[in-house]
């Protein structure tokens, strides 16, 4: 053989076995710098030498051509789903059944297998020889859709298996594989990494998902497998079917799995194995299942059980479309339902107008609910949520309520359609839709509830941070007039206040030396707080890096600010159409008239030697905060000098964990990165550093 197609082959090989060490074992064995020259002399000799080209080098999985349309492909096996059990008493009477159906001497030998439902999007994945040949969607169970090269793009799922040798799971050399394997699994996205790509999609003004699963779902079902690619899709694998093993084939479920980990195919850890005889001990493992979520850093749907040997499985058989021996534990806990009274709408401080659910009140999870979200137009409209309906609404951690679906079954015909409203409910104006935007937005600077939105913001931690103003005074100064524009913050009535209830003496005091406070905060939280769209606090940072004053910003035109490194043409445009409008360079002025500071930081840096207690620090936030938003942590952060990033590296300085952290935390305990709570953080006013 030629030594280029040799060392295509090896480098292929070498790749394909360092993605396994790094995704599915989670446990690399060189560096990323490493893999990366690896990959790029790869990708590189593939370009020269077309004549070699390979469906399943691991190159594929920056994705490939794009698809017209997904062809249709029959399945095997069909692909069927679960029956429910609703609670231990369903979980004890299919366990009775299994009991009644199996033989007498057949009933000793009987256990099971616990594991997760995953929550994300099932797909059917063949190997062929021990190739990946096609990856399917469940379709309606008989027909589904070939996704095949979006699949490829899923780090985690192996492109070839290699020939085991009998002896424990070394693989050998050979990439050629007898036999033929069909297997089940579920594509899902952390909930980290979902919370991250829509935040960054917000920022641009993009589509956002309405939970993992949607991503997921969404992600794999795209036409162009470049874009797959660049999601975060991660895969577990849980049910052959048609095994044919080149070892001794597997009579167990169990020993199926252990299989398909040696395969290197993604198996999930937080499985356990019960004899019958220790059937309390599972019910106790299954019916604990919300701690498992709690840890877990993606979502679930319930645990599932499975009768483990796979004798059993095929004597007990199917019902319908549900296996026998196999069952999904879920709990109603987070989830419940209720009528849909009414569908509002609540202005943004951007002008986006979002529908919300007025809710039935009805308890979930221990609290009452009564409103929900419903994202935008879209959302009801994919999900045809009428007014009236019977819907299904969830409550996760301090989450807002969503709501899910609507039980179509349950309707009479009186449920009505809705639409977005024409006119904007506070003001009146005309809505208006952007062309491919998901959101409407009312466009007047002067609507009322936008107002209240757009001071909100104003004086919040994150920007001016007013100590003492919140949506209450928000709300109050705004609905007796005096504020109209965020000038206004700077001269309120302190005296007329003074008369409104509950605004006496100290209050008003204290809420007036915030305000005069806040006048020195610099031009960086000005500019955020003016809430320019796309200028959040680190583009303002880039943005006030270059200039000296808001006055030089505001005269900066687009081809100037986009040379700015991390400001686009995108966010340059809408700076500079921002302050082409008259009543915001008036509102400038006014801001300089009544002495807020409008100079950057480093104009004044010569005057202010101060290094902050984070500077040159680095951050990593991951998992629920209890109060702080992910954008707040931040701004806290970067207020005391330190600089946030993505990933968990050797560079990282410390990990900020909340609820649900997942790779992130186990990656920093690894590296011995400290990690702190959000109360440490905020109590430690930024001294923390001194003593790492
Ligand atoms: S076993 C023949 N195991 O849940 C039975 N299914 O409601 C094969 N699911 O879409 C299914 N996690 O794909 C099985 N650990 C797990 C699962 C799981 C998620 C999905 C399944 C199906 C749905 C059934």
């Amino acid at each position: 053989m030629d030594l280029t197609r040799e060392r295509v082959d090896d480098l292929r090989q070498l790749v394909l076995h360092h993605q396994h060490r790094y995704y599915v074992l989670d446990d690399p064995e060189i560096s990323d710098a490493a893999f990366d020259a690896l990959f790029r002399e790869l990708q590189s000799l593939e370009e020269q030498h077309p004549e070699f080209s390979d469906s399943n080098s691991p190159t594929i999985r920056v994705g490939g051509a794009l698809t017209e349309r997904f062809e249709k492909v029959e399945h095997q096996v069909p692909v069927l789903s679960l029956a429910n059990a609703f609670g231990e008493e369903d979980l004890r009477r299919w366990r009775e059944r299994l009991l009644r159906l199996l033989p007498e001497d057949e009933q000793a030998l009987l256990s099971y297998v616990v594991e997760p439902k995953f929550d994300g999007l099932t797909v059917v994945l063949q190997y062929e020889d021990g190739r990946f040949t096609l990856g399917a969607t469940r379709g309606d169970g008989e027909v589904g859709e070939n996704i095949t090269p979006n699949l490829r793009t899923v780090r985690q799922l192996p492109l070839q298996i290699p020939v085991l040798s009998q002896d424990e799971g070394e693989a050998a050399t050979s990439l050629s594989h007898p036999g033929r394997l069909i297997l089940r699994g579920e594509v899902y996205v952390d909930e980290d990494d979902f919370l991250e790509f829509n935040r960054s999609q917000e920022e641009r003004g993009e589509r956002t998902y309405a939970n993992p699963r949607n991503f997921a779902a969404g992600s794999l079902r795209l036409l162009d497998s470049r874009i797959s690619a660049e999601r975060p899709l991660k895969l577990w694998t849980y049910q052959t079917f048609q095994l044919e093993a080149d070892l001794e084939s597997p009579v167990s479920h169990w020993d199926s799995l252990a299989l398909l980990r040696r395969y290197g195919f993604p198996v999930c850890d937080e499985s356990r194995r019960f004899s019958d005889e220790e059937w309390e001990e599972l019910v106790g493992f299954v019916t604990n299942w919300h701690e498992l979520r709690q840890r877990l850093p993606y979502e679930l749907d319930g645990m599932v059980v499975k009768v483990d040997l796979l004798s059993q499985q095929e004597r007990l058989g199917f019902t319908g479309k549900d296996p026998r021996w196999a069952v999904a534990f879920k709990t109603g806990g987070e989830e419940a339902t209720t009528k849909l009274l009414d569908i509002g709408v609540k202005v943004g401080r951007t002008g986006a107008i979002t529908p919300n659910a007025v809710l039935d009140p009805v308890p979930i999870g221990g609290v009452t609910v009564q409103a929900a979200t419903l994202h935008n137009a879209d959302y009801v409209e994919e999900l045809d949520i009428r007014i009236g309906d019977t819907v299904l609404v969830k409550r996760a951690g301090d989450v807002i309520p969503k709501v899910l679906r609507p039980l179509t079954e349950l309707r009479d015909g009186s449920e009505k359609p809705w639409k977005m409203p024409a006119d904007c409910p506070s003001c009146g104006e005309r809505l208006v839709r952007p062309p491919e935007e998901a959101a409407t937005y009312c466009l007047n600077n002067a609507c009322p509830d936008q107002l209240v939105r757009k001071v909100e913001y104003f004086v919040s931690r994150g920007a001016m941070d007013i100590v003492g103003f919140g949506t209450k005074q928000a709300e109050l100064f705004v609905e007796s007039g005096y504020i109209r524009t965020l000038a206004d913050v700077y001269r309120l009535p302190w005296e007329q206040i003074e008369a409104l209830e509950g605004y006496a003496d100290k209050r008003v005091e204290n809420l007036r030396l915030g305000v005069e406070e806040s006048k020195s905060r610099g031009a960086t939280r000005l500019l955020t707080a003016l809430g320019i769209r796309f200028v959040g606090s680190v583009v303002a940072e880039l943005l006030m890096a270059r200039f000296d004053t808001i006055h030089e910003l505001m005269d900066a035109d687009v081809e100037t600010l986009s040379e700015i490194e991390g400001v686009g043409p995108k966010i340059a445009e809408a700076v500079v159409s921002y302050f082409e409008l008259e009543p915001n360079r008036t509102l400038v002025a006014l801001f300089s008239e009544f002495g807020v500071d409008l100079a950057s930081a480093h104009s004044l840096r010569a005057t202010v030697p101060d290094e902050q207690p984070f500077t040159g620090k680095t951050f990593v936030i991951t998992g629920t905060l209890p109060t702080l938003s992910r954008n707040e942590a931040k701004t806290c952060i970067e207020t005391w000098g330190g600089k946030v990033t993505g990933s968990v590296s050797s560079k990282t300085d410390f990990l900020l964990a909340g609820e649900k952290a997942g790779s992130k935390l186990a990656k920093a305990q690894q590296l011995g990165i400290r990690i702190l709570s959000e109360q440490e953080l905020l109590a430690s006013g930024g001294q923390i550093a001194e003593s790492a």
